[in-house]
């Protein structure tokens, strides 16, 4: 088979993004209307999904869209919330006349010592995180099924992998998210649906900024970080453009690591949990 010219070309595909009306989902969702796809950006905060939708109308796309076409559409999105998952599944079909991704990229962050950890916090996480996604990539799948094809990408976390202090419910989640990840890709591959997800390191987003920049935290991460650096959103959303492009299409079932080097260093950040400010 010939190698397609445009191997990252999005033309064609529309998206719904959890989350992405801010940090990685934001990216991710400007990145796939840089590359020719539509999205349906959503999340709770009405004030925040309008202000990403009108960013993502203006930008200045490589591609010649239909003018009166926009490229971008918002809606009040709750995860926890399935009729409010089976709404917005419904309008990216109503706006966009299809849906071919979806993007769980909605999430939430519980910093606190275990023994403090309330079992309504870990399982508010678990609902967000892990029965979310579920939510959204059930009721995308029914779409997908339908049309044989199909995929959703799940946005796990290094925490995935290795242990991070303190952040145990967020931890525990993402370990399922990968695994549900795994479950979905097995199952449904015989539908044409793939899942995939993408672990990123640290990017200081509204997320965890808080933690990270600037704290004793922030900096023996850095000084576990073979590249010395956090990450940016961008720098996250390439991998989605592969794994929805015509470059991933065999790509089914993994979690791609977008890090900068963080777990090849070997060593989490929780090497010395007692260490002041950990
Ligand atoms: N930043 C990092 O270093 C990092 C690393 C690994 C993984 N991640 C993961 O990447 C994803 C995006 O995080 P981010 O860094 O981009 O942080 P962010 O900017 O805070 O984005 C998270 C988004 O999720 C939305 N959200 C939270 N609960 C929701 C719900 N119940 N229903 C719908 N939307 C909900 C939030 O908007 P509303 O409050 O308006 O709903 C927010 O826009 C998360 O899953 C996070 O765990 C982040």
């Amino acid at each position: 088979m010939p190698i397609p010219t445009s191997l990252f070309d999005l033309t064609g595909t529309t998206a719904l993004v959890t989350g992405g009306a801010s940090g990685i989902g934001l990216a991710i969702a400007e990145a796939f209307v840089m590359h020719g796809g539509r999205v349906l950006v959503g999340s709770r905060t009405v004030e925040k999904v309008h202000d990403a939708v009108d960013k993502l109308n203006r930008l200045e796309t490589p591609r010649l869209h239909d003018e009166t076409e926009p490229v971008a559409a918002g809606v009040a999105l709750d995860v926890e919330d399935e009729k409010s998952v089976d709404h917005a599944v419904k309008k990216a079909i109503d706006v966009f006349g299809g849906l071919h991704v979806a993007v769980n990229s909605a999430g939430i962050m519980h910093k606190v010592d275990t023994f403090d950890l309330e079992p309504d916090k870990m399982n508010q996480l678990y609902n967000i995180h892990v029965t979310g996604a579920l939510r959204v990539a059930k009721a995308a799948g029914h779409v997908f099924r339908e049309q044989h094809g199909g995929q959703v990408i799940n946005i796990c976390s290094i925490s995935s992998f290795v242990d991070l202090t303190g952040v145990t419910a967020y931890a525990a989640a993402k370990n399922a998210l990968l695994g549900l990840t795994r479950s979905l890709a097995n199952e449904w591959a015989k539908y044409g649906i793939r899942c995939n997800g993408i672990a990123p390191g640290f990017i200081p987003t509204d997320i965890n900024r808080q933690m990270i920049e600037g704290t004793d935290r922030g900096r023996r991460i850095l000084e576990h970080t073979p590249m010395a650096r956090f990450g940016t959103a961008d720098e996250i959303a390439g991998a989605a453009v592969y794994l929805a492009s015509p470059a991933g299409k065999f790509v089914n079932g993994h979690t791609i690591v977008v890090d900068g080097g963080y777990l090849a260093s070997g060593i989490g950040d929780s090497v010395a949990p007692w260490v002041e400010g950990a």
